[in-house]
């Protein structure tokens, strides 16, 4: 556990002096809102595709100051210490390799994790004990329990959350899921989401590549972390380590951050049996999907059908590669339906877009959705007031709930039953055995 900030003159002396480190910047909450230097510290754990964007996203915001970049591919860490420096003109940017080493300095406020999939869990509650607020990465967790470990880690120790389902953060994705919770459908009865099928080569480097020497200046045993140790092959690396199951959980749980999120999102509401804020989670779920074989550099399922039954009788559907299931959320209800995706909104009345935009304006909806500033300066504002994210820990970890369900009742070839309060399947001791996976040592969580 983390000693709580405190305002306390010696404590803030001792800090101080632990700070030696890093740059001279005084953490934001050691002094509140009011603090003379009222930057946000941000340290930024792996940059690599979304890791660099988002660091494009917090240089952007005056609240914060990128003080650390790790990264355990040297590559990719002096390009973006090179770019933080560049941006605010000195040499403050310190690099590490090792994650432990930015979490142990005391001057950072605030992480933002951008690993691949396997690699969430472990910093991120380590983060959390260090008492550092969290931007992490969508999908949370590699595993189920590791995401119920997470949610611990971050109520446990206070910290703010922002998952990096920035769809919420959205005007379009916002006014589906208000059209949705104001009852325009009446009671919803099917939700079908819908995300890619198949791989996407990523990175150029294709799925056939042989295995070949580790490149010069990744540190492979780190970059392996808690998976299974297997021979470097380009096709599994960076970006394209999403296709191999040992380390991402392919274009399901790719997406499902972002589609299932905000499916959701739109049933969050006790009308629908959900919490006010949180659609609980799914009851039952029989999924089948198609698998290349085990040995494949990608082996991630290519098609997949998942079939949830949410409380308040709603039928909810997973899918890709069924052309029935368009890409993105689609709610249906008695009266008609609405659906979102990146660039489309959608409803069986047009109208009611219409009307939705304009009530949503004047702020008078029943059901009246936090209309975002941004994604990343939401959750920097967040770290500032300590409100609740739009994405919190435990939001993400429902959010990819029937993700990791359908992945293994597509292999087990069972419907599971699923306690969505005790987070168990029920009577399914083969099942519930897939919801961890073995860490490799000294790794765990
Ligand atoms: N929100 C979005 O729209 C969005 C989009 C793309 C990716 N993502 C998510 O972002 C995460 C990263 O995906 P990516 O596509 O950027 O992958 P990537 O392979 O491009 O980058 C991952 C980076 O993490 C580094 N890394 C690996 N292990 C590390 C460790 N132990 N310590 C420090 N650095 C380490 C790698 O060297 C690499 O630079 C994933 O969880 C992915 O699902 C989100």
């Amino acid at each position: 556990m983390t000693t709580p900030p405190t305002t306390d003159r010696r404590s803030v002396l001792k800090l101080l002096a632990a700070s030696t480190a890093g740059p001279f910047i005084l953490p934001s909450r050691l002094f509140g809102a009011d603090a003379p230097s009222k930057k946000i510290t941000l340290g930024c754990i792996g940059v690599g595709w979304q890791g660099g964007s988002n660091l494009d996203s917090f240089l952007g915001q005056d609240a914060c100051q990128v003080v650390a970049i790790c990264d355990v591919d040297a590559g990719h860490l002096n390009e973006a210490v090179t770019k933080v420096n560049g941006h605010y003109n000195n040499k403050d940017c310190k690099s590490y390799k090792d994650f432990e080493e930015l979490l142990a300095r005391k001057d950072i406020d605030a992480v933002c994790i951008c690993t691949p999939d396997h690699w969430h869990s472990i910093p991120a509650i380590a983060a959390a004990n260090a008492g550092k607020d969290i931007f992490c990465e969508k999908p949370l967790s590699h595993t189920l329990n590791e995401g119920i470990a997470m949610v611990n880690a971050a109520h446990n120790n206070k910290v703010i959350w922002q998952t990096g389902s920035w769809q919420r953060a959205q005007a379009s994705f916002r006014w589906a899921a208000e059209l949705v919770q104001n009852g325009y459908l009446g009671k919803v009865t099917h939700v079908e989401v819908g995300l890619p099928q198949g791989h996407s080569d990523f990175d150029g480097s294709g799925k056939d590549k042989p295995n070949g020497p580790v490149p010069a200046g990744v540190d492979y045993d780190r970059w392996i972390g808690p998976a299974q140790m297997m021979p470097f092959n380009p096709s599994r690396f960076h970006k394209n380590w999403r296709w191999n199951y040992n380390t991402g959980g392919g274009q399901l749980m790719d997406w499902i951050g972002h589609h299932c999120d905000i499916a959701h999102w739109g049933l969050a509401n006790p009308q629908f049996g959900a919490g006010p804020d949180d659609a609980v989670g799914p009851l039952e779920v029989s999924a089948t999907a198609e698998f290349p074989p085990k040995d494949d550099v990608w082996n991630t399922a290519t098609k997949y059908r998942i079939q949830c039954k949410y409380p308040g009788n709603i039928d909810l559907v997973i899918a890709g590669g069924y052309k029935e299931i368009q890409g993105g959320a689609k709610w249906i209800g008695p009266n008609g339906w609405v659906r979102v995706d990146r660039g489309t909104l959608q409803a069986s009345n047009p109208d009611w877009i219409r009307e939705i935009q304009k009530l949503d304006k004047a702020g008078t909806l029943k059901a009246q959705l936090y209309n975002s500033p941004g994604h990343h300066k939401e959750f920097l504002d967040s770290v500032k007031s300590r409100k609740r994210t739009l994405t919190p820990v435990e939001i993400a970890h429902r959010s990819q709930t029937p993700g990791h369900l359908g992945y293994i009742a597509a292999v087990v070839g069972r419907t599971l039953k699923w306690d969505a309060v005790k987070q168990e399947i029920v009577g399914d001791a083969e099942a519930s055995k897939m919801l961890s996976k073995k860490m490799r040592a000294p790794w765990h969580i």
